[in-house]
């Protein structure tokens, strides 16, 4: 036994010399020194032999692991490696990134848009999605006679005695109204991204609440003929430079003539993206703009329409769940 454990003495003198590596050295104390290391199962044999020969051994033994324990702190204390220094910093390791976010489906669409009117001198308008009965209806030729209203069904907020009734705005074309009493004097050419409200039953194509898109310019000569323009010059950009619209003849209150249009979409046919007309003489006169010296065009688009043709989007309930296994796809 004592010559096994001046073998063992020699052999971790050998091993440690060779050994360059931290990390490796802790496993190697383990092989030595652990409680089932060499050193433990060379001295286990002491229980086999004379008590003459056990004093001799034991004498060994303890030399032996002194000298163990010295060489292994020794080489320790040489590589640095008993406190955190041993997880020295390596600066080729790639770096740790955190998730980057990517901008959703609609702000997108919404982005794009008012990229593309922004360079045809449209302003970007903001407006209130808590609103009052004259800037959803009154102000815009919607009489507030059930009949004609009924058609715009809308969320009104609890009453308070004394106030004026409050809604959700169930159209963005309240911002063509705000746009135009805070402007005043036309020229006015502004566009009006926002969030509105509709007591739908929510299915795939219908949710209580969506964005729309609203358009307006007003000034001294505008036609018809600028409202296709100006039209055609954005579906190009947003659907691609083949990009074809039909102009359906429809009903708003608020313009006269009045279209529904639609965009063609190769293998898919026509697509219903947007109302429009020219700006009818009574909206003008409710924000106090002479109808005889100015005329003008506004618009009304469904965001989440857009982002279902442009990106392939067949439930509209996707854009609402915030599930990153779908936001996720719109990166770049
Ligand atoms: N406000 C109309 C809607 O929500 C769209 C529209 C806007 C139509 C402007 C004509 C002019 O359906």
């Amino acid at each position: 036994m004592i010559e096994e454990l001046k073998n063992l003495e020699t052999e971790a003198e050998r091993e440690l010399a060779a050994l360059a590596d931290p990390q490796l050295l802790q496993e190697l104390k383990v092989k030595y020194l652990g409680r089932k290391g060499l050193f433990a199962t060379v001295t286990a044999e002491i229980a086999h032999l004379t008590s003459d020969q056990k004093r001799a051994a034991g004498q060994e033994m303890n030399r032996v692991k002194r000298a163990l324990e010295e060489l292994f702190a020794a080489k320790e204390k040489g590589l640095g490696s008993s406190d955190f220094s041993i997880q020295a910093i390596d600066t080729t390791m790639p770096g740790t990134y955190p998730a980057a976010g990517a901008l959703h489906p609609l702000t997108r669409v919404i982005g794009e848009t008012a990229a593309i009117f922004q360079r045809l001198g449209f302003f970007t308008e903001d407006g209130d999605e808590v609103e009052d009965e004259r800037h959803n209806f009154s102000a815009l030729n919607i009489p507030l006679d059930p009949p004609a209203r009924d058609s715009f069904d809308t969320f009104y907020l609890a009453s308070v005695p004394g106030q004026p009734p409050r809604l959700l705005r169930s159209q963005t074309s309240t911002v063509q109204i705000r746009a135009m009493e805070r402007i005043g004097e036309p020229p006015i050419k502004i566009i009006a991204p926002g969030k509105v409200y509709r007591p739908d039953a929510t299915d795939a194509t219908h949710s209580f609440m969506f964005h729309q898109i609203e358009g307006l310019m007003v000034d001294e000569g505008v036609s018809f003929a600028h409202l296709k323009g100006v039209l055609y010059a954005w579906a190009r950009e947003f659907f691609g430079p083949k990009a074809k619209l039909r102009f359906r003849p429809h009903f708003f209150p608020f313009t006269e003539p009045s279209a529904e249009i639609d965009v063609w979409w190769e293998g898919r046919g026509w697509l219903e993206i947007l109302g429009a007309g020219m700006v009818h003489p009574n909206v003008l006169r409710a924000v106090k703009i002479d109808p005889e010296k100015y005329t003008g065009f506004a618009f009304g688009m469904g965001v989440e329409r857009l982002a279902m043709l442009k990106y392939g989007v067949e439930d509209i309930r996707h854009f609402f769940e915030n599930d990153v296994r779908f936001l996720g796809q719109f990166r770049g």
